[in-house]
């Protein structure tokens, strides 16, 4: 079953259109991934399927959901879509703990426990219980990101959506998130629509990779396809 499917989307920012007609399935347990340049309107679609962005045309369905432009994701939609961003400083609340960024969300959506599901999700994210006293600045940019990840995993959602998340971190950290983000996959069975502009990145993380250029995908590989490294343009 196609976990999200995306027809002819188009997103326009005033006179100007950023995607003008992209079309794509993303398979349950599938990591699918959007390259092309800068401005080519990967996070625009990202932010359409995350319900950030809510004014669109085209056809969208989220876990055999269909969606209405303008609509405001509620219920199983706002727990099972979760997205990371590429820039954890900007994510975290800079006044808040860990542990409150962290609780805020499952009292949100009335979850009991609250204690142990912080503790067990700083835990997957490979940061120790006493990170949870900590504020954004006392971290580094490495354990925010695990922190940002945390969060998105806490409501166990069925998709999850990352936007260049691992490009703002040193190489060998970069190694360790990406490693994770896989290992998390595997233990709770998600689907990851990814976006990064590192050749290397996606072709580790991908099932399949959808090139995109002038708001629409032009091309799409598939794993035997980036072994060949046709994904590496320009
Ligand atoms: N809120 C906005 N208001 C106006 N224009 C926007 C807005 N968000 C995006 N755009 C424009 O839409 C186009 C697509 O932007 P988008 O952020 O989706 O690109 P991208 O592929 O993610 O680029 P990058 O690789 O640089 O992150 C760009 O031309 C951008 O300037
Ligand atoms: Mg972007």
């Amino acid at each position: 079953m196609a976990l999200v499917e995306v027809r002819q989307l188009q997103v326009a920012f005033g006179e100007k259109t950023a995607v003008s007609a992209a079309s794509f399935a993303i398979e349950k347990g599938e990591t699918f991934s959007l390259i092309g340049e800068s401005g080519c309107g990967k996070s625009t679609i990202l932010r359409v399927l995350a319900g950030l962005h809510r004014q669109w045309r085209g056809e969208v369905t989220l876990l055999g959901e269909q969606l209405s432009s303008g609509e405001r994701f509620t219920g199983a939609l706002r727990r099972n879509v979760q997205m990371v961003f590429q820039d954890p400083w900007a994510s975290l609340h800079p006044n808040h703990t860990i542990s409150r960024t962290l609780t805020e969300p499952l009292k949100i959506h009335g979850e009991t426990q609250i204690t142990q599901t912080v503790a067990d999700a700083l835990q997957q994210v490979g940061l120790s219980a006493d990170a949870g006293q900590r504020y954004p600045h006392q971290l580094s940019g490495g354990q925010r990101q695990r922190v940002a990840i945390a969060r998105a995993l806490l409501l166990r959602p069925q998709l999850l959506l990352l936007d260049e998340p691992t490009s703002a971190l040193d190489m060998s950290v970069q190694a360790e998130i990406l490693n994770l983000l896989n290992r998390l996959k595997q233990q709770h069975g998600m689907t990851y629509l990814l976006v990064s502009h590192d050749a290397d990145v996606i072709a580790h993380m991908s099932d399949r990779a959808a090139f995109m250029a002038h708001g629409q995908i032009q091309r799409v590989f598939d794993r035997e396809a980036m072994q060949h490294g046709e994904h590496r343009m320009g």
